[in-house]
């Protein structure tokens, strides 16, 4: 459920048309519903009232300020996997206290940040990066608080690239490994490991890996209670898919029922990292059309967000339902939905049947609040997109248009470096 309907055949954002909103901001433009976010967040907490948890919502899917800040007045936590985000977490007042980070390859000064910001826990990904943490943690005279991330080698079906907890993936640690781990971590002085952790993947469509992963954390939950280590917390990461075209994942409050049911009596907070599942039906990338043509028996239309706004579709062959910001008359095409850069695998849709679209309409790709703007470059030096935030008849410009001096102003300063140079 989301509030991008249409009312007399105007796309509209809330209360607000799309048109007018383009008239004013131009495109490309993102525009998010505050009111969808808020729900998405509430029905997806709310699925776990059951049992205690903290739902850290995955800021990698969308990192603006305003969506962290909106989140966090909800009650979310955060999870990080950069310095970046926890910067991005803290400025929007997510507390500290409610973020997890997680990541393969955490820097000595990404840290040394988490533990001065007083972080609830670090999600471990090797036994390398416990080492280097508890030395951190000593030199500073503190105790990080610690879970391993376990690779439960559970296949989550989806796309390989985003597949995470299987034996060849390079996050987390094998059972057997962590199980040693945990036994270094007891005994060392400046890590305490209170949470077990994994993340098997993400746009899961099936409740069953989600249960495959629990089954085994709770196994390996026993035999960490008979070496002695007492687990407080228990994240079971994110990956709730949503619906791009005829997806059917199951509702978060069926995820809910079965994860609180498969927990009774572990004395365990559950940790959830959903990131998708909040943002990503949320929002919508919008785009004019500049030009159609067709080459041979194919109908191209031209439009000016790029691969570098939303690149989901080339580099996963993603599906985003894509539909005029105006209802059509009816009349059918299909057609190749491409942007300006100067690459094939510049597309937004492929042999797409849309209604017909001339030069100057808009069109709205759904689906795009979460891994849109994130993923989002100045790739063919394109200024990234603005972003709105809607909510009901009011918005706000959540971040601003780049603009050229954007794509320029760090290397001003080294052009000036090279004209002395030369002379
Ligand atoms: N926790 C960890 C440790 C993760 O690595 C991820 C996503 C999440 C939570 C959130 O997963 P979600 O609930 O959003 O599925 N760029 C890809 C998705 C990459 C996901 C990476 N990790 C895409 O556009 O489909």
């Amino acid at each position: 459920m989301h509030y991008f309907q249409y009312k007399d055949g105007q796309l509209h954002a809330e209360d607000l048309a799309v048109a007018d909103l383009v008239a004013e901001y131009g495109t490309p433009l993102y525009i998010y519903s505050a009111s969808t976010l808020k729900r998405h967040f509430k029905a997806f907490d709310s699925a776990f009232d059951g049992i205690p948890h903290m739902t850290c919502y995955s800021v990698k899917a969308n990192s603006n300020l305003s969506v962290l800040k909106t989140l966090a007045a909800e009650g979310a936590g955060t999870d990080i996997v950069s310095g970046g985000e926890l910067f991005r977490a803290l400025r929007a007042g997510v507390n500290p206290k409610k973020i997890v980070y997680s990541g393969v390859g955490k820097k000595d000064i990404e840290i040394r940040e988490a533990l001065f910001a007083g972080i609830l826990m670090f999600n471990v990904e090797s036994t390398q990066e416990l080492e280097r943490i508890n030395a951190i943690a000593g030199e500073l005279d503190m105790v990080a608080k610690i879970s391993l991330r376990i690779n439960p080698d559970v296949d989550p079906k989806t796309h390989p690239y985003i597949s995470t907890g299987m034996k060849e993936n390079k996050f987390g640690l094998s059972r057997t490994e962590a199980l040693s781990t945990y036994a270094l971590a007891k005994s060392l002085p400046n890590v305490d490991p209170i949470g077990m952790d994994c993340h098997i993947g993400s746009q899961l469509t099936k409740l069953s890996p989600f249960l495959e992963a629990l089954e085994r954390l709770k196994t390996f939950h026993g035999q960490l209670k008979d070496m002695g280590v007492t687990i407080q917390y228990m994240d079971l990461g994110g990956g709730l898919g949503i619906t791009y075209n005829e997806e059917e994942p199951p509702h978060p409050e069926e995820l809910g029922k079965a994860l609180v049911e498969s927990l009774q009596g572990f004395d365990v907070t559950l940790i959830l990292e959903p990131g998708r599942v909040i943002a990503g039906n949320t929002g919508i990338l919008v785009t004019e059309v500049q030009y159609t043509k067709q080459n041979e028996d194919k109908h191209f239309v031209i439009v000016d967000a790029a691969m570098n706004d939303l690149v989901r579709p080339s580099l996963y062959g993603s599906y985003h339902r894509i539909a005029p910001v105006r209802e059509g008359n009816g009349e059918e095409m299909t057609v190749d939905v491409v942007g300006p850069i100067c690459e094939s695998g510049d597309f937004l849709a492929k042999n797409r049947t849309l209604p017909k679209v001339v030069q100057g309409d808009l069109l709205a790709a759904f689906s795009a609040g979460a891994y849109g703007f994130a993923m989002s470059s100045q790739y063919n030096s394109r200024s990234r997109a603005a972003e709105i935030m809607v909510q009901g008849d009011k918005h706000v410009l959540i971040r601003k248009r780049e603009v050229y001096n954007d794509l320029v102003s760090l290397e001003e300063e080294g052009l000036a470096k090279l004209d002395e140079l030369n002379g």
